[in-house]
């Protein structure tokens, strides 16, 4: 399989939104890709097909016309943005983005914010990768520590935490506001001690061997 992971780019945006759709039809306001590539926290990662392009448009940013980056900022940030997709223009042929992850970093600790894969897609290890991929990055960033929070109902993704060594640390009673429902507080606390870094390295070997997938660093 010829799998790789670089970092998420503009004309990525609307795959990334397909899958989230996709992943997490019930949310509510959906994510705003477009926003979060401009968010200096924010860290998002996509995995392609080396063999496949998606047959959609490729979509680039129209550039601003006249508007300095200032102007355009404080528009996104009262909300006068002409939203996605009105302002994004095809191009001819794009790679084929099979999943996506993201995290913020806040000082030492990158907290976790998605990670999906195209339900066609699961249960090929592709999850796994983009998980080992975000350690690999916010471990580079000086990241020690990582949280995240998941639905209580969801026992695919909490399985792939605990896979990892992330524990239950908390639980919010209520906390998705579609359908009440609580979560669960995961961590790892230190991801740099030597116990966290052997099952890493564990782990990595484990998936590589079983997929054949090669692991790529993500150029930060
Ligand atoms: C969670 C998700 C990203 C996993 O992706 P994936 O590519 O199917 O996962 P992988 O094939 O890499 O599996 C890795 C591990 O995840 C866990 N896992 C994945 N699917 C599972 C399932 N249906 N049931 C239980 N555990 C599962 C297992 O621990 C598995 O390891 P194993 O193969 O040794 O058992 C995927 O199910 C998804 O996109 N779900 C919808 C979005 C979502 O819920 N994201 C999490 C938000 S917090």
């Amino acid at each position: 399989m010829s799998y790789y992971v670089r970092l998420m780019r503009r004309e990525d945006i609307a795959q990334v939104t397909e899958i989230d759709r996709g992943a997490f039809p019930t949310e509510w306001p959906p994510v705003d890709y477009e926003r979060e590539l401009q968010n200096w926290l924010a860290h998002y990662i996509v995995a392609c097909d080396d063999n496949e392009m998606s047959d959609e448009p490729e979509v680039t940013v129209a550039p601003d016309k006249g508007l300095s980056k200032l102007a355009s900022r404080l528009r996104r940030l009262f909300n006068y943005e002409p939203s996605f997709p009105s302002e994004l223009l095809p191009s001819p042929g794009r790679q084929y983005i099979l999943g996506f992850a993201g995290f913020w970093i806040m000082a030492d600790e990158a907290h976790i914010t998605n990670i999906a894969v195209r339900e066609t897609h699961r249960h090929q290890g592709i999850g796994e990768l983009l998980l080992i991929s975000m350690v690999d990055l916010a471990t580079r960033l000086n990241a020690g520590k990582f949280t995240l929070e998941v639905r209580a109902s969801n026992i695919a993704a909490q399985s792939l935490y605990y896979k990892y060594g992330f524990t239950q640390v908390g639980l919010r009673r209520g906390y998705y506001t579609d359908n009440k429902e609580d979560a669960i507080l995961m961590s790892i606390e230190n991801i740099t001690s030597a116990s966290c870094q052997s099952r890493l390295n564990q782990l990595k070997k484990a998936h590589s061997q079983k997929w054949g997938i090669a692991l790529n660093q993500v150029a930060r």
